[in-house]
């Protein structure tokens, strides 16, 4: 099911959000915090590209005022809520939730959010949206573990109604309590997991996505019939390989190679896979993947 990108969400109380990284799902979630009464100031690493993740923010809540979804206050008051840093630690200062959607590199998610926590508060919520990496570990290397939890979105973050909300090892019952909050009041449908690879979304998710791959590299079938096969089939509302082009094919492999030390051999990435994400064909964002994307719509090659 589908959640209405302009539902008004009420809320009890109007947090400060801090969103870490601003691809798809970082903008996408920074939309739906902005929209949901929430203060929300985003950072990125490369430079302008926070600022350019507002102004996206701002042609889609520009479209969802065309279709009549919000009002035009409703559209000024969430622009309003919205501001772009060019400094992590300013963006972070007086934080209540921190969600960072950096991409799925341990390391990297230790050095985006270790240094900032001297400028958090001791109750500030440690959220990563990672798809697949340890909480655990996570929170264990940053010395925050009870309050490092998984907040979990799902492309693309407006519409999609779950938020997989993961607990570590160390995670807190309050953490759990008050991330399973802050998704409720964005709208969102939250289900609690065990930190384990993967989780309960991705772990299915990517198998029936490379299975798809090895159909096309034997020649079973076109990309477009294996996806219709599922479409029509099954009623998936997108089929495997046009979801991958969507989710982004590097963030799959990535997702894939994880799950293939961590659990085995099920998950090693399909070679088509691999040779794609080296040539740069990384879905819709870079305009070709299993599809060419022509204009946001997919294309057959
Ligand atoms: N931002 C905001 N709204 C969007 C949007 C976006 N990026 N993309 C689509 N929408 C809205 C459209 O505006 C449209 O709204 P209205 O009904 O008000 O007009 C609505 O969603 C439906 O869109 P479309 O009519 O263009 O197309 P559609 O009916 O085919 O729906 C879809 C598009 C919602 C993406 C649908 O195909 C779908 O649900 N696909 C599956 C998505 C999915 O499985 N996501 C999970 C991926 S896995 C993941 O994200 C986890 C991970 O860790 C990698």
């Amino acid at each position: 099911m589908s959640a209405d990108p302009g539902k008004t969400r009420p809320i009890a109380v109007s947090l400060h959000v801090t969103v870490l990284g601003t691809g798809a799902m970082g903008q996408g979630i920074a939309q739906v915090t902005a929209q949901s009464g929430h203060t929300t100031r985003l950072f990125d690493a490369a430079e302008g590209r926070a600022l350019a993740a507002v102004k996206a923010i701002g042609a889609q809540l520009e479209k969802l005022l065309t279709k009549g979804k919000i009002t035009g206050d409703q559209r000024h008051q969430a622009m309003n809520r919205l501001s772009a840093a060019t400094d992590p630690r300013d963006a972070c200062a007086g934080a209540d939730v921190v969600i960072e959607a950096v991409p799925e590199d341990m390391q990297l998610k230790v050095d985006v959010l270790k240094p900032l926590l001297e400028v958090l508060g001791p109750h500030a919520l440690i959220g990563t949206n990672t798809s697949s990496l340890s909480i655990t570990e996570l929170g264990a290397r940053l010395g925050v573990p009870e309050r490092t939890v998984g907040l979990h979105f799902f492309n693309p973050p407006p519409v999609m109604e779950l938020v997989e909300v993961v607990r570590g090892l160390s995670t807190s019952d309050t953490t759990i309590a008050r991330a399973v909050d802050f998704a409720k009041g964005l709208g969102k449908t939250p289900i609690v997991v065990r930190d384990v690879p993967g989780f309960a979304t991705s772990r299915l998710g990517v198998i029936l996505g490379a299975e798809a791959m090895h159909m096309l590299e034997m020649g079973v079938a076109s990309a477009e019939d294996i996806d219709r096969g599922m479409e029509l089939g099954y009623r998936h509302p997108m089929g495997p390989l046009k979801l991958t082009d969507l989710v982004g094919l590097d963030v799959r492999l990535a997702i894939l190679d994880h799950l293939t030390k961590e659990i085995g051999d099920q998950f090693r990435p399909p070679a088509i896979l691999r040779s794609m994400v080296r040539a740069g064909k990384l879905g819709k964002k870079t305009g070709e993947g299993f599809y060419k994307w022509v204009d946001g719509q997919p294309v057959a090659r």
